[in-house]
């Protein structure tokens, strides 16, 4: 079974001086997999809910560049409420964890880098569903 204590919030290698910051991700090196698709969310609704599924095969890496936003993670058991406002943290999330996205800032912007090209059918998209799946896996 895939447990929400294997999300991680990682740091990211930031390179700062008195003309700013530049953060620098790259595959297997600040996260643990090749970078295969990368996405941004932007001009959410402050009432949404986004996500609200679970990926059977990509793993996920998530940053928020601006603003800030809460990332729920549910295993089936056990769930946790992670708050991500920083540029150079990246929550890495593996495949086979529920996750929604909400309380969105106006300003937000939340990058995600998976590593795997999207495919529809590798989401589970029924909280039940997925629970029920994720305990019974060895
Ligand atoms: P969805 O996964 O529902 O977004 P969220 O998890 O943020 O609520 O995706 C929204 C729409 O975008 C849906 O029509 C599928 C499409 N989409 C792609 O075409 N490619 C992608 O890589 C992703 C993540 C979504």
């Amino acid at each position: 079974m895939r447990a929400i204590n294997e999300c991680k919030l990682l740091d990211v290698q930031c390179i700062s001086n008195t003309d700013g910051s530049l953060a620098v991700i790259e595959g297997d090196v600040q996260i643990p997999f090749s970078i295969k698709r990368l996405f941004y969310i932007f001009n959410v609704n402050s009432s949404a809910v986004r996500g609200m599924h679970a990926n059977m095969q990509s793993n996920f890496a998530m940053v928020c560049l601006a603003g800030s936003c809460k990332v729920k993670l549910y295993d089936g058991l056990n769930e946790s409420v992670i708050l991500l406002k920083e540029p150079n943290r990246a929550l890495f999330i593996p495949n086979m964890i529920w996750k929604e996205m909400y309380e969105f800032t106006d300003n937000c912007v939340l990058l995600v880098i998976s590593d795997c090209p999207y495919n529809p059918n590798e989401y589970i998209r029924n909280k039940d569903t997925y629970a029920e799946k994720n305990r019974e896996k060895e």
